[in-house]
């Protein structure tokens, strides 16, 4: 059987994907190969020649990717933290810049021993899962309200199994409903949300319109739909002393403090930008009621 060079079957994988616009070709082409030949990028150079039956193989792999079908729904997986979450069609791919918040998560609750943290919105399950494998100690519970969503969470959560035999718990709901989790009424050290937020109408990549759902990606006319609601659950779930942080749109770096700032309950907003220096998620601190002074015409809770 015939073998060519893996080397120039990169190159012409990654000008195939530049001509069809994908954002980083020689990484997405890179990745292909090592997916199917099963090593990391690193070791490509280790295997200089294959077969042409692998060749065909990947060619069809890479036309696929042409066709701006996200690389995770190619490979399967994505790292995320210090977790490998499994994704495909019906959930939304985690994101390298929700990392950001899940490192600050992590930094919140150091201190805090065996903690109560609640992941809002959970999609494939990855803040709730990157958190949990970072603290096999930590109580989890992972809140999402799409089906197809659930099952990929399920799927994540039951591949996932921390030390001392830890898991995380699923509940299927809206987060926006505040008695989906009356049972954690002032009880959660930390809770997280990376909810859908860009503005209805902004266009995205074909791989976003294409792949994620919607009701994963777009969250109404100015993008805080879902939001605005659910700071209120969060704010109740929160014990005093408790921490929230929730990811935004990037251009929604002063509006998303705005809400949390005119909620009593909540202090020490702060803003934070992601790994490339965009305003990216919010964090705040739950009070006692009654400890701050509410400016004119804010909100209780
Ligand atoms: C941007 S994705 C984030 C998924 C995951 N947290 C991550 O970072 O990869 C938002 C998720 O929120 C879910 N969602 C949207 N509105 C919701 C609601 N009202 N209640 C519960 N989940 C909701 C979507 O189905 C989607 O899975």
């Amino acid at each position: 059987m015939s073998r060519e060079s893996l080397r120039a079957a990169i190159i012409s994988a990654t000008a195939t994907l530049a001509s069809a616009g994908v954002p980083s070709p020689g990484v997405d082409a890179a990745e292909l190969a090592a997916h199917l030949l099963g090593v990391s990028r690193t070791r490509l150079g280790m295997t200089p020649l294959v077969e042409s039956s692998w060749l065909a193989e990947y060619r069809a792999l890479v036309a696929r990717r042409a066709e701006r079908v996200p690389l995770q729904h190619l490979i399967g997986t994505v790292p995320f933290g210090r977790a490998v979450l499994e994704v495909g069609p019906g959930v939304f791919i985690p994101r390298p810049e929700t990392e950001s918040l899940v490192a600050w998560a992590l930094d919140a609750i150091d201190d805090v021993r065996q903690p109560v943290v609640v992941d809002l919105c959970t999609g494939s399950g990855a803040i709730a899962l990157a958190i949990s494998a970072a603290r096999p100690d930590a109580r989890v519970i992972a809140v999402e309200r799409a089906p197809a969503a659930l099952r990929w969470a399920r799927r994540n959560i039951g591949r996932h199994v921390g030390a001392g035999g830890t898991t995380v718990e699923l509940r299927g709901g809206d987060v926006t409903d505040q008695r989906l989790l009356a049972d954690l009424d002032a009880a959660a050290d930390l809770v997280t949300a990376n909810p859908p937020y860009v503005p209805d109408g902004t266009p995205v990549e074909p791989e976003v319109a294409g792949f994620d759902p919607p009701e994963a990606v777009f969250g109404g006319p100015d993008g805080l739909g879902v939001i605005r609601p659910l700071i209120s659950v969060a704010a109740g779930l929160l014990k005093v002393g408790g921490v929230l942080a929730v990811e935004h749109d990037d251009t929604q770096g002063e509006s998303a403090p705005d809400l949390l700032r005119a909620r009593r309950v909540l202090t020490d907003v702060v803003e934070h930008p992601d790994l490339a220096g965009r305003p990216r998620f919010v964090t705040a601190t739950r009070v006692r009621m009654g400890t701050q002074a509410p400016a004119a015409g804010t909100l209780d809770q």
